[in-house]
């Protein structure tokens, strides 16, 4: 499927995003472990989501669809049993990584697969810590690739130091912890999203910090919860660059999680010189949220890098559609996580932008971007990773000519509706076959 988008003259209205990925999946996994029915509203019915949801349902929890809800029938933490065949986790990181925590501490056998992307991903970094828990994990090289099997049970607590910063790999532990014999702890090289501790915190799970360490027990039981859930801030970043960057634009987004872990893009955008605004509004499912409005203006470079990388991982792309468009240089930097994503969105973000005539540099960690020159549309390729297709559709908003993005399916996996919301919004775009 090919999306081909025309200029836009101006982007208005006020639009809710779809429920965050993040939160969704682990509202899913951890209502599975609880003892009773956890109610998730506001879920996203994304590709990545809908395969957490077939997964666990695939481990014996029995989950319901109700509207915009998810109704997850948890089995208790010993409740989930064999499965019968392989778990095929599509094209989610988040699913395996967190669901190989999960089944580390069960004693039964498993296999997870997943799509050519997650084929490609590296395992090690959760294999690893898994392993030196107590679970028999294998895979391909020796358990860097999918796919992996999984027998679990018996798992002894680990204090761990993780040499990179990432909310699936911490996630992974602390699920095994939940499992451990003793206090396991993990501790990060900077801080990634934070969306576990405050949901297994909710469910009732035993966890604190201690001298830079978060910790974890076997807790009694988990208790079910009812569960709002945010805004993606990741996929609400598409509509407000597309804001910034278009002429005339204003757009409203209500109930944006603006959890801090997670608005290292909304730092920079303001750090860019951006007509953008957070109004706070309360909580929802332990996260805070706000409204968000941004109005088109000018864009200045900026330099990106160190601890606020992993606050702003996923929105890079879209950064570096922002910085095509801002005059002067932008650097960012301390990126190399990127190289490991969907793609290599390094490499991808690079080759597609240059297709609009934009002036992108590679390095080995990040990207440089000289902005300001006028781009032209463009017919760009989203490699099979939802985030290259959005972003690239908000260049071909702001470029001049059609764009084409090919691979539009693409987007399925974390933002569905999108096109239709770039059409409220006042866009001319339309799919083809
Ligand atoms: C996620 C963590 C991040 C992020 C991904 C979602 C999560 O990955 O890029 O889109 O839900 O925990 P890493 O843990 O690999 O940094």
């Amino acid at each position: 499927m090919r999306l081909i988008v025309e200029p836009a003259e101006s982007l208005r209205g006020q639009v809710r995003v779809p429920g965050d990925k993040s939160i969704s999946h682990r509202a899913v996994l951890f209502g599975a472990l609880a003892e009773g029915t956890t109610r998730v509203d506001g879920f996203l019915f994304g590709a990545d989501c809908l395969r957490t949801v077939a997964c666990v349902r695939a481990l014996g929890v029995p989950v319901e669809e109700d509207g915009d809800a998810v109704l997850v029938h948890g089995q208790g933490l010993d409740g989930l049993r064999e499965p019968d065949d392989v778990l095929d986790v599509g094209n989610s990181g988040t699913t395996i990584r967190l669901l190989m925590g999960l089944l580390a501490g069960r004693d039964f056998y498993a296999c997870l697969t997943g799509d050519a992307s997650i084929r490609r991903r590296p395992m090690e970094r959760v294999v690893k810590p898994l392993r030196s828990m107590g679970a028999r994990i294998d895979g391909r090289r020796g358990g860097e690739l999918a796919p992996l099997t999984v027998r679990g049970g018996g798992l002894r607590a680990i204090k761990y130091q993780m040499p990179v910063a990432s909310a699936q790999v911490k996630s992974a532990i602390l699920l095994a912890g939940m499992f451990a014999k003793g206090v396991t702890g993990v501790k990060e090289p900077a801080p990634s999203r934070d969306h576990t501790e405050r949901m297994l915190q909710a469910f009732g799970a035993p966890l604190s910090r201690r001298s830079g360490f978060i910790e974890i027990e076997r807790p009694l039981r988990l208790n079910p919860c009812r569960i709002r859930v945010p805004g993606d801030p990741s996929s609400a970043a598409f509509l407000l660059v597309a804001a910034l960057i278009t002429r005339k634009s204003e757009v409203v987004l209500e109930d944006v999680g603006v959890n801090p872990t997670r608005t290292g893009l909304l730092d920079v955008l303001w750090a860019m010189g951006a007509n953008l605004a957070a109004e706070q509004g309360g909580e929802q499912a332990g996260e805070p949220v706000a409204r968000l409005i941004a109005r088109s203006g000018p864009l200045r470079g900026v330099r990106v890098g160190g601890e606020l990388i992993p606050r702003l991982i996923d929105e890079i792309p879209i950064l570096a559609v922002a910085a095509a468009f801002a005059e002067g240089v932008t650097e960012i930097r301390d990126a190399a996580e990127l190289r490991v994503k969907e793609t290599d969105r390094i490499r991808t973000v690079a080759e597609e932008l240059r297709k609009f005539g934009a002036d992108v540099g590679e390095l080995e960690d990040g990207l440089v971007i000289r902005g300001g020159s006028r781009l032209r549309g463009a017919r760009c390729h989203s490699h099979g990773d939802h985030r290259i297709a959005m972003a690239m559709a908000v260049a071909g908003l702001a470029a001049e000519g059609e764009t084409v993005v090919e691979g539009w399916e693409a987007a399925d996996v974390s933002f569905p509706g999108f096109a239709g919301l770039l059409e409220d919004l006042g866009a001319r775009v339309r799919t083809e076959a």
